[in-house]
């Protein structure tokens, strides 16, 4: 057969091959929620804008509605959205919507030897495990909150050698958080100049640029062809080696230095249990499984908290009236001493003040992808085993009937007629259900400790009017990403007497 043979031959057998499996998507397609047509091989990414999917999705839940279906490549997925729907799932179906998507981004580093993306047994054992060790029960001596305290001490002193000299926050921020997940998670925190920390958050924050940028996304649904493409997404990998080569020294160390009385650390926590377990050939607690949850925690903790921080400061910039009734709760409340985590039940502003902010900010807007460990019957559809489901949390923070004009910035949607801090379930900036964030409590502890600590020893001065300050991501991706801005931080005189 000469050249031209051959060619026309591979060319229909593609092109038959390309027809079936269309003809299979289409079928499979009728019995799904409706969406917009998917073609071949590019699904229904030619609706999507990259640079921006999250806005693409809430125009196509404008069309559609609550439920629809996205084609990732050839990869059905359902969008969930709103508060009703995300509930009746999520939470009312909690079990069913506990299972993890694969996300060739992490995954195809960790292969699902973690915390995050793991499945079944293995996940619910890690879960469990993490959530004890991160709500304090068996980590030692020192509390989570001290450990916290003592990094807001730190940045403090830094940020007033600025001497009220105009400064970009976010590093600062990036290295105070990122430090105290090494705290807990490496029993120390590290100095800010320290180059392997500095490295470290540089390979964090730029692994989650990456992620949101379309290079990330496209890896994410065509995984096995990116692989053998150049570009930005090749640096994920590298980056993830410099992260484990981190961890897997600490590792080392604390075997070396391991008093199975005394744990100093999540590291020595999991050790120990790895210990009890060893003789079990069912254990879930292998040297491999502990290197890979941490590195998913330091992910997990880092990008997810700073951001939110950098939102707090810009929205106390850009809304003065607010600004000076959360000054003026913490004067009343903590005066000069040292902020303690329980002095928020006193604040309900400050609590109204923060828990706005992360609705308003939502910086997980796509949370993580779920995947049916059942058949499930949800509305008029029965969707199979391993369907996978992207749950958009922008659609529930800014659910028209959950809040009252959810595109302006206001506190009092977490505070009732007497002034006092009232819930709303609608809040899921952690997600909810099996899957939601087990960090949650470490998170809002922190983001309370180092606001009020920033707060009480600073006056936050804007260098531009609040109508000119813009408050719109410069990423949208997996996370939104707060854009840059500078402040002058003066010292409070009131805290310094
Ligand atoms: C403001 C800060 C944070 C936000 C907004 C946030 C948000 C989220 C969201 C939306 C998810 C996906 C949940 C789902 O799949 O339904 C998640 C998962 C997760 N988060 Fe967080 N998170 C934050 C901080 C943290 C911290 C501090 C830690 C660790 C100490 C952490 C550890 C994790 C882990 C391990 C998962 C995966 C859980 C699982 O698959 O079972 N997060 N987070």
């Amino acid at each position: 057969m000469d050249f031209y043979s051959l060619s026309t031959v591979l060319l229909v057998i593609f092109i038959t091959c390309l027809l079936a499996k269309y003809t299979r998507m289409m079928l499979e397609k009728a019995k799904l929620p409706p969406g917009p047509t998917p073609l071949p091989i590019i699904g229904t990414l030619y609706k999507l804008n990259l640079n921006n999917i999250v806005n693409s999705l809430m125009e196509l839940h404008q069309i559609y509605g609550d439920i629809f279906t996205i084609y990732e490549g050839n990869r059905p997925c359902v969008v969930l959205c709103g508060y009703k729907a995300i509930k009746e799932t999520l939470i009312d179906k909690a079990e069913e919507f506990s299972g993890r998507a694969y996300f060739p981004v992490f995954y195809d580093y960790s292969k699902g030897d973690d915390l995050a993306f793991s499945n079944g047994e293995k996940w619910k054992e890690l879960r469990h495990f993490s959530q004890l060790t991160l709500t304090n029960f068996g980590m030692g001596k020192r509390s989570i909150e001290e450990r916290i305290k003592e990094e807001a001490e730190y940045v403090i002193e830094l940020l007033r050698k600025t001497n009220g000299s105009p400064i970009d926050p976010k590093h600062h921020l990036h290295c105070s958080v990122c430090n105290v997940i090494c705290s807990v998670m490496f029993g120390k925190r590290s100095d800010y100049q320290d180059e392997e920390f500095q490295n470290l958050i540089h390979c964090l924050l730029d692994s989650f640029r990456i992620m949101s940028n379309p290079w990330g996304l496209m890896y994410n649904v065509y995984p096995g062809f990116m692989k053998y493409i150049p570009g930005p997404h090749k640096q994920l990998m590298k980056n993830y080696t410099f992260i484990t080569d981190l961890i897997l020294k600490r590792v080392d160390n604390n075997i070396k230095s391991l008093d199975s009385n005394n744990p100093r650390d999540f590291i020595d926590c999991f050790l120990i249990k790895m210990k009890k377990e060893e003789k079990e050939s069912a254990t879930y607690y292998h040297h491999n499984t502990l290197v890979m949850s941490i590195m998913m925690l330091l992910f997990a903790a880092t990008e997810s908290v700073s951001n939110t921080l950098c939102y707090i400061f810009l929205l106390l910039m850009k809304h003065p009236n607010v600004a000076e009734k959360v000054y003026n709760e913490i004067d009343n409340v903590i005066g000069h001493r040292p902020p303690n985590y329980e002095d928020r039940l006193m604040m309900p502003y400050t609590e109204a003040f923060l828990h706005e902010v992360q609705r308003f900010a939502d910086v997980a807007p796509l949370s993580l992808p779920h995947e049916l460990t059942k058949d499930t019957q949800i509305r008029n559809y029965t969707f199979r085993k391993g369907t996978v489901f992207l749950t958009l949390l922008t659609s529930v923070h800014y659910d028209k009937t959950q809040f009252n004009n959810p595109k302006n910035f206001n506190p009092n949607n977490f505070l009732d007629e007497d002034g006092k801090f009232k819930k709303n379930n609608a809040l899921m900036a952690f997600s909810a259900g099996k899957r939601s964030c087990p960090g949650m409590s470490l998170a809002v502890m922190e983001i309370f400790l180092f606001v009020t600590t920033m707060l009480q020893n600073f006056t936050i001065k804007s260098l531009v009017s609040p109508d000119d300050i813009s408050i719109d991501p410069v990423g949208v991706g997996i996370a939104h990403i707060p854009p840059n801005y500078e402040f002058c931080l003066l010292p409070r005189s009131c805290s310094q007497e």
